[in-house]
């Protein structure tokens, strides 16, 4: 089932702060590289004034020099950092008929302080590098990053890459920007090629902010790949010895292991509504005792071998397509 996703060009990993977006960007970039694919593992730089500090998703991965070029971190993997203003450099580029001219331009202090002052034109600019790397080839003319991965910064990212296409079009629907948005929407809308993955968490909140992101994505017309239910405790209990538990704590009153329980009956609770809800497949993804390198090494591990997803939702299903 994992395939199903490993065929598309391009994975938005989006999501609430904290849910395990970068964790799991890096944990899926291993399962594909694992699987056999060529992976270009993506971030958006944060600010463009001062230089990022360390990225997380490249210290997952161990890719050492987080920037705004492609470096190739091991064998099938590669690692970009997206940056607006290389990103919008590319564009004017291909816009204006010489490079000297997008070079001068963007030396040009106001107009570099206008794009960058313009928040729809720094995701211009990421999306924009973006389709770039994705359109490149090899030699043979076959892609050069079979699928890319993106890791986005936080729930408002993806919804401004998602509506950026509508808002530029309505500004400039002719000429050589409205054709490179238009081929930027084509690739971003077509279910074969694009998708979001939400990650949530197993508690209600969540789950309803992610049923609320799944909505407006789709308003954008973005196609949902999978939804991701991350940190599901593990359920250690037999339905008979998870009766004699609750009977023995209710003897005893008050007690730390009521709660754990109630996080497992909040974990079923979430895995049902999504299954439920989304019109997507759902994974679930277990909350493991590691972190780092390690923890990402494992949830490959737990990808590759125990892929099978919730189907989506069937009348949600049928009332999308
Ligand atoms: N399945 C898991 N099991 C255990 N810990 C996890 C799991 N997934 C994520 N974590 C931990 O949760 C924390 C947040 O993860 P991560 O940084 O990937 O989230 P994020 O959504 O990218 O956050 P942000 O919105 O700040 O970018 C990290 O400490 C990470 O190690
Ligand atoms: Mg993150």
């Amino acid at each position: 089932m994992l395939d199903a996703l490993w065929q598309r060009r391009a994975l938005l990993v989006s999501g609430k702060g904290g849910v395990g977006k970068t964790t799991l960007a890096a944990a899926l970039a291993r399962a594909a590289v694992a699987s056999g694919k060529r992976v270009l593992l993506a971030e958006v730089e944060v600010s463009s004034d001062e230089q990022d500090g360390p990225s997380p998703l490249a210290t997952l991965v161990g890719a050492r020099e987080p920037g705004p070029r492609v470096t190739e971190v091991s064998p099938g993997l590669s690692f970009v950092r997206l940056s607006p203003i290389e990103g919008q450099r590319l564009f004017l580029q291909e816009v204006l008929p010489l490079r000297m001219m997008a070079e001068a331009a963007l030396r040009m202090r106001a107009l570099r302080r206008f794009l960058e002052a313009a928040p729809a034109l720094r995701e211009m600019g990421v999306l924009y590098q973006m389709l770039h790397l994705i359109r490149r080839t090899r030699p043979d003319g076959s892609p050069l990053y079979p699928l890319t991965l993106l890791d986005l910064p936080a729930t408002g990212h993806a919804l401004a890459l998602a509506a950026l296409p509508d808002a530029l079009l309505s500004v400039m629907p002719g000429g050589p920007i409205g054709r490179s948005v238009r081929e930027g929407m084509g690739l971003l809308r077509d279910p074969a090629l694009t998708g979001a993955l939400l990650v949530t968490l197993p508690e209600p909140l969540p789950v309803s902010e992610t049923l609320e992101l799944a909505t407006a994505i789709q308003r954008h017309r973005i196609p949902l790949a999978a939804g991701v239910l991350n940190r599901v405790p593990e359920n250690p209990f037999s339905p008979d010895g998870r009766a004699a538990v609750e009977k023995l704590l209710d003897a005893h009153g008050p007690h730390r292991g009521q709660r754990a329980l109630g996080r497992l009956d909040r974990a079923r609770a979430a895995e049902a509504r999504l299954a439920g809800n989304l019109p997507a497949p759902l994974f679930t993804v277990p909350d493991l005792p590691a972190t780092g390198m390690q923890l990402v090494e494992q949830l490959a591990q737990h990808l590759l071998l125990r892929p099978a997803p919730h189907a989506p939702s069937r009348e949600r299903a049928g009332a999308q397509s």
